[in-house]
């Protein structure tokens, strides 16, 4: 039976190093908050209890572990006063005195929780009272280092600052995150001086009182060190946004999806993919984006909060909240906007901005089209330029388009207005009243031909070119036209 479980949280740092508006755990890696990431980690532990320490920017930090955990407790550190100080804050308000207490910082988003799990399973089985999770590192500097005896036991944790240069040398770190016994833990607290270098109340020193009082301390040495790594500055996040990213696509390469090309695939941390799903190229799959079964996407697509049906293919495509049916066909160059729907086997084609739009199953909207606010029924073809005006300059409106449409090239829907089941228009409409179903909708005038037109003007230029002996050769536009230069 393993001991109750809490998990302390540090999230009260400012970061100043990040040179931000924004905290430190706040700073996003594959699609999640630093600390997003650590309280998934610790999630999967199942611990009764969640403590998280808030301090620097409290107002965004609390509802942000709130809306992750909202069964966290959170403690406020009004000053940062060192780990220890933080600890003994988080064990006051939680009231811990029995079980196990695992402390983790709120900066390391490569932890998993399976690591934490072994770590903490290890520590039960020692019965110890302090467990360092460290690790062997090529550059300890920054780090406590882990002092040990003759005998090869660990004896304490001398800070950086506080460390002798044969200290210094020692290339075995804690990694900040440890595991308690509650009961030591809650005696030892108070008992933690800020008499040192920083002159910070350290939770490291814990190491040295469980010795002096004679109990069991030990290191438990992580398999990939990388995942205790915190983030200071950008350039570390951006690096351990690289690690992160390597590691999940390899992860759903192993879980039966191809990837062209890892080095430009950034798949976030929350999306899921099917079964035979292709990724090309030059491809992001952001936030809680979904793809099915078999369903090819890229290259060079965006698609955030999006779900991909099985078997759809996207090409180079913007997309954001859009859903996409099976068997559709998106892109190249589609923006699929908010709100957007294409039914299975759909279409939006190249050039095609959509919002807010239920597009059928099986209807197209092949070209070079802007698409707000409207609902397509089934089976129904938008004809190349067509723009479904939506916005009157005061408010948005809804077109609806019924089954089985076709609608010429070049049409204007203006808003409100609806186009019946099986209802057509001509080239250049502007739809500005209903349609009825199975109707044709004509806008424009009737044509006129200017019979004999081209001699007439040819002979009136040919006079004024006389009294102007000007060159003969060059011509002028036709009305209407274009000229090239
Ligand atoms: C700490 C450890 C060090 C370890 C290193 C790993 C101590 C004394 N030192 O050093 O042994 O090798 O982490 O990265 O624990 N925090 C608070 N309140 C405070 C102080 C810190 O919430 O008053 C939080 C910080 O936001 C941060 C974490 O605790 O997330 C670690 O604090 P930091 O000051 O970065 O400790 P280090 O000097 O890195
Ligand atoms: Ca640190």
């Amino acid at each position: 039976m393993p001991a109750e479980l809490t998990v302390i949280v540090l999230a009260a740092g400012g970061g100043t190093r990040m040179k931000s508006k924004t905290v430190k755990v706040l700073h996003e890696v594959g699609g999640r908050s630093m600390v997003g990431h650590v309280l998934a980690a610790v999630g999967e532990l199942e611990p009764q209890r969640i403590v998280a320490v808030v301090g620097h920017q409290r107002e965004q930090v609390a509802p942000h572990i709130q809306s992750l955990a909202p069964d966290a407790v959170l403690a406020v550190q009004e000053t940062q006063e060192g780990t220890g100080h933080a600890v003994r804050i988080a064990v006051e308000a939680a009231g811990v005195t029995t079980g196990t207490v695992l402390v983790a910082t709120g900066d390391t988003p490569l932890l998993r929780g399976a690591s934490l799990r072994a770590f903490v399973a290890e520590h039960e089985a020692a019965q110890r009272a302090v467990s360092i999770l460290s690790g062997e590192v090529p550059d300890p500097h920054g780090y406590g280092r882990i002092v040990r005896d003759e005998q090869g036991e660990v004896v304490a944790i001398v800070e950086e600052k506080d460390a002798t240069p044969e200290q210094r040398e020692l290339r075995e770190i804690s990694s900040g995150i440890l595991a308690f016994d509650g009961d030591f833990l809650a005696g030892a607290l108070p008992r933690i001086s800020n008499d040192n270098a920083k002159g910070e109340y350290y939770l490291t020193d814990a190491v040295q009182l469980a010795q002096d009082d004679g109990l069991t301390v030990g290191a438990y040495p992580i398999e990939d060190v990388t995942e205790t790594e915190g983030a200071n500055d950008r350039a570390q996040l951006a690096e351990l946004g690289r690690i992160l990213n390597a590691r999940i696509v390899t992860q759903w390469m192993r879980d039966g999806v191809t990837v062209m090309d890892p080095a430009t695939t950034w798949i976030d941390a929350d999306v899921v993919l099917e079964q035979d799903v292709t990724v090309l190229p030059g491809t992001q799959l952001l936030g809680a984006t979904v793809v099915a079964e078999d369903a090819v996407v890229g290259p060079d697509t965006t698609l955030k909060d999006c779900e991909i049906g099985s078997g759809a293919r996207v090409v180079r495509t913007h997309g954001e909240l859009a859903v996409v049916g099976a068997g559709a066909d998106v892109g190249p160059f589609s923006y699929l906007r908010p709100g957007t729907r294409l039914g299975a086997g759909g279409k939006i084609g190249a050039f095609v901005e959509t919002k807010n739009a239920v597009i059928g199953e099986g209807s197209k909207v092949p070209h070079l089209s802007y698409v707000g606010d409207a609902q397509i029924g089934r089976g129904s073809n938008i004809g190349a330029g067509t723009i479904f005006a939506n916005y009157d300059g005061i408010a948005k409106h809804r077109t609806t388009v019924g089954d089985g449409a076709r609608t010429g090239s070049n049409n204007t829907f203006i808003a409100p207005v609806s186009i019946g089941d099986g209802a057509m228009t001509g080239g250049g409409t502007v739809v500005r009243e209903d349609v009825p179903a199975g109707a044709l909708a004509v806008s424009a005038g009737a044509q006129r031909n200017l019979e004999g037109h081209a001699a007439r003007r040819a002979a009136s230029r040919a006079e004024t070119d006389g009294e102007r002996h000007a060159d003969p050769g060059v011509g002028q536009p036709a009305p209407g036209g274009t000229q090239s230069r």
